[in-house]
């Protein structure tokens, strides 16, 4: 798969800009819409996400699916693969909390957020992802959850363009095993990455809060909460609240 990139000095956000302009892209081709800075980065729920200037990587992907396509729901939780094989290969262990926020000892590094809109037999997908990179101590205290850098982590600088590259690369290898076989070909390797595994937990669904353990991930990506009354309950999507 071939990408076109586009690249902001400056923008709202790049999920916004991309909703705006995406009928200018080539469907045959994955649009990576890169920003330096954000003024209204969005996160999910409506939360804000910080994204000061030449720190990180606020990055869209664009692309279009058929609406046929079983995994278009779980698209958010691959993305989360790619992004915890990139820092593993950077000798850190990150682990993803379902659905796809990506972790570094118990703290958010990388959020997803993916939206789709609908136009005939075609779903246009407008996958975002928000990584701290180079973030500082001081920048991060001021995020509303425990939040890390890879800059933190490793003590070191890296070069979000390098982290881009490797994620692109996951993404072009991985393409046709997605297309053919959907997130079942991925299930394996999530729960490998999945944090709070069997631990006890707290599930808000948008409206209401559960708390159970953490069972499993079904074949489709969602979220398989072991009650106190032994049942299960699963979840499509949602937030995990962990450890509790
Ligand atoms: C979350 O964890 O809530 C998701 C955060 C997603 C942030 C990225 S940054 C690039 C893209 N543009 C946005 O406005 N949001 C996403």
């Amino acid at each position: 798969m071939d990408f076109i990139d586009i690249v902001l000095e400056k923008v709202d956000s790049t999920q916004t800009f991309a909703k705006k302009t995406y009928k200018t892209y080539d469907p045959k081709k994955i649009t990576c819409i890169l920003a330096l800075e954000q003024t209204k980065g969005r996160g999910r729920f409506n939360r804000h996400w910080l994204s000061p200037k030449g720190e990180n990587l606020y990055v869209t992907f664009y692309f279009q699916l058929s609406k046929e396509n079983k995994s278009l729901t779980a698209i958010g939780l691959i993305l989360a693969i790619f992004c915890a094989r990139v820092m593993s290969s950077y000798g850190l262990n990150p682990k993803i909390k379902w659905p796809n926020d990506v972790i570094l000892n118990n703290k958010k590094v990388a959020g997803i957020l993916s939206e789709v809109e609908f136009e005939k037999d075609i779903a246009n997908i407008f996958l975002g992802i928000g990584i701290n990179v180079n973030t500082d101590k001081t920048v991060l205290e001021k995020i509303d959850q425990p939040a890390t850098s890879i800059k933190h982590e490793l003590k070191k600088e890296l070069s979000g363009a390098e982290i881009l590259e490797k994620i692109k690369k996951e993404f072009s290898k991985d393409w046709d095993k997605f297309i053919k076989e959907g997130f079942l070909a991925f299930h394996e390797e999530f729960e490998k990455f999945l944090a709070f595994k069997k631990e006890k937990i707290k599930v808000f669904d948008g409206q209401n809060y559960f708390e159970g353990i953490l069972d499993s991930i079904s074949f489709d990506g969602q979220l398989n909460l072991l009650m106190p009354n032994q049942k299960i309950k699963r979840f499509s999507s949602g937030d995990i609240q962990a450890p509790l």
